[in-house]
């Protein structure tokens, strides 16, 4: 059972200070962390099998909103697989009918065979009993319905409907299926079951969310996933893709999009400021050294790192800072705590009442429930029913010290991870010349006239953090001031990888 019990101290608010020291990186260390992530940028963009891929993706455009169609679009690497049926209006609108479908840990990690089997079943499900289309009735032998695959994993393309599969992440390390192509093991599953269905099209997460806020919006520069996991796309001059030299696409000239694969940034751990728990977390996880960056940020890993913090505190020493020195099963449990858990705890503190006495606290060394005022006490109450219900604590072993503490865990675990989005953000503004870090007077500044900045986003922290957009709005202006920041705008394209997987399957079906 993981726990780090090594906290032995001589009084808890000096713990609580110390962790919180650990967690908050200053603004000057950001401005370092972003001039690591432009390093890494470079080095993807030069090299093929660098920790940040940088992966070409062969979409050459986005979308302008006038794009039509009817695609079905497949999409795996968030929680659940998705198979969906979208409609392109061709006026910035779009329809979707969608299923999703469990993965179980067995088929995550079992042989690939069996989970792109499951795949097909589910697709093959989806058009018998969902979809608004009829695909049976009235179509000729031999015609295919084209599908767009939004697989989410890090995949070198070498075409928009070709890619090997370079690693798996998230929790997945199915067999057989590194260094496949994954198109291929797709289709050879439809084949199997004699579904007239070809994919046309391979797309990540990130490009699909980029393309689909460009549909919605008329534009976009960037694309970005805080979610199960966390990653960015944007587009680049095809001309600083260095590896891409000599190539076709080279040679063709303009833009491409391209697949950071920035939850792997710093790797080589030169620039993250690792705390114990991140190090502890990191080494029990299925892959460890890898994905370091995705381990700060992402919805995957931070209800875990609270969950460390906290056991720490239960098992202090000479005397357990948290719940009595008690811990439950859920507690114990690797990866028993949700994001979500987060989330739900920080709504209740941010509660309806927003004046400045509903967040007052006594310190620590001097908790005191009878000096909560009557506007803070009732949050406490909501937190530790939070707690209650998430972590089956018994009420009478939860204080309202407890549930202040909790809250402050998951604030600073939070915000850690939106400065860090927000680094990773400004760090794409800074490469594509939109904007300076600060002290540097010198790199080239170009779309100055741009008014808009689009940046389209998806995933259950920026969707369901409350006010995970404002953190990383905040980075953004102490990262490359507020001229730009302004002019960035930051949308949640939902849906993103279904719409963006049925624009792929389009543009894929033009060429
Ligand atoms: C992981 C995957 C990446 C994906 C991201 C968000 O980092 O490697 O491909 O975009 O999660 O889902």
């Amino acid at each position: 059972m993981p726990s780090i019990s090594a906290l032995q101290f001589a009084d808890a608010q000096s713990v609580l200070d110390n962790i919180e020291r650990q967690f908050t990186i200053s603004d000057d260390t950001l401005v370092e962390i972003a001039k690591g992530f432009l390093v890494e940028f470079e080095e993807g963009l030069n090299n093929y099998g660098k920790d940040m891929a940088m992966i070409p993706t062969f979409v050459t455009g986005v979308p302008d909103g006038t794009e039509q169609g009817t695609f079905l679009a497949l999409d795996l690497g968030g929680t659940n697989l998705r198979v969906c049926e979208v409609v392109l209006n061709g006026d910035k609108t779009f329809n979707l009918t969608q299923k999703k479908f469990k993965v179980s840990d067995t088929l995550k990690q079992g042989e690939a065979s069996a989970l792109f089997n499951y795949i097909a079943e589910s697709v093959d499900s989806f058009m018998t009993t969902h979809s608004k289309t009829d695909y049976t009735t009235g179509r000729k032998q031999g015609d295919s319905v084209y599908l767009g695959f939004t697989f989410s994993f890090p995949v070198e393309q070498t075409a928009l409907d070709r890619g090997k599969i370079l690693t798996w992440t998230k929790g997945f390390s199915a067999k057989n299926a590194v260094d496949h192509d994954v198109v291929q093991l797709l289709q050879d599953a439809f084949d199997r079951k004699h579904m007239h269905v070809k994919c046309v099209a391979l797309v990540n997460d990130t490009v699909g969310t980029l393309l689909t806020r460009a549909y919605i919006s008329g534009g976009a520069l960037i694309g970005a996933i805080f979610g199960t996991g966390t990653n960015g796309a944007y587009v680049e001059d095809i001309a600083k893709l260095k590896k891409l030299d000599g190539s076709p696409a080279a040679a063709k000239g303009g833009h491409m999009v391209i697949n950071c694969e920035w939850g792997a940034f710093d790797n080589s751990r030169t620039y993250l400021p690792m705390t114990p728990y991140d190090n502890t977390l990191d080494r029990l996880s299925i892959n460890p050294k890898y994905q370091t960056f995705e381990k700060f940020i992402s919805g995957m890993y931070l209800g875990e790192i609270v969950r460390h913090i906290i056991l720490s505190l239960v098992d202090a020493v000479p005397q357990a800072i948290l719940f009595k020195g008690k811990s439950t099963s859920a507690l114990n449990e690797h990866y028993g705590l949700d994001t979500a858990f987060m989330s739900a705890v920080e709504a209740a503190w941010i509660g309806e009442d927003q004046s400045a006495e509903a967040f007052e606290l006594p310190p620590l060394g001097a908790f005191d429930d009878s000096k909560l005022n009557d506007k803070v006490q009732p949050k406490l109450q909501r937190i530790k029913t939070v707690i209650a219900e998430t972590l089956h604590y018994k009420p009478e072993d939860i204080s309202f010290q407890d549930a202040a503490i909790v809250r402050s865990l998951c604030a600073l675990v939070a915000n850690r991870a939106a400065a860090l989005s927000g680094t990773a953000v400004a760090a794409v503004l800074v490469q594509t010349h939109r904007a300076r870090l600060p002290g540097d007077t010198t790199r080239e500044l170009k779309h100055q006239n741009e008014s808009v900045i689009g940046v389209g986003v998806d995933g259950s922290l920026v969707e369901h953090y409350p006010a995970f957009q404002d953190k990383i709005r905040a980075t953004l202006r102490n990262l490359v001031g507020e001229d730009v920041e302004k002019r960035v705008d930051i949308g949640l394209a939902k849906d993103g990888s279904g719409v963006g997987a049925a624009l792929c399957a389009l543009q894929a079906l033009k060429q």
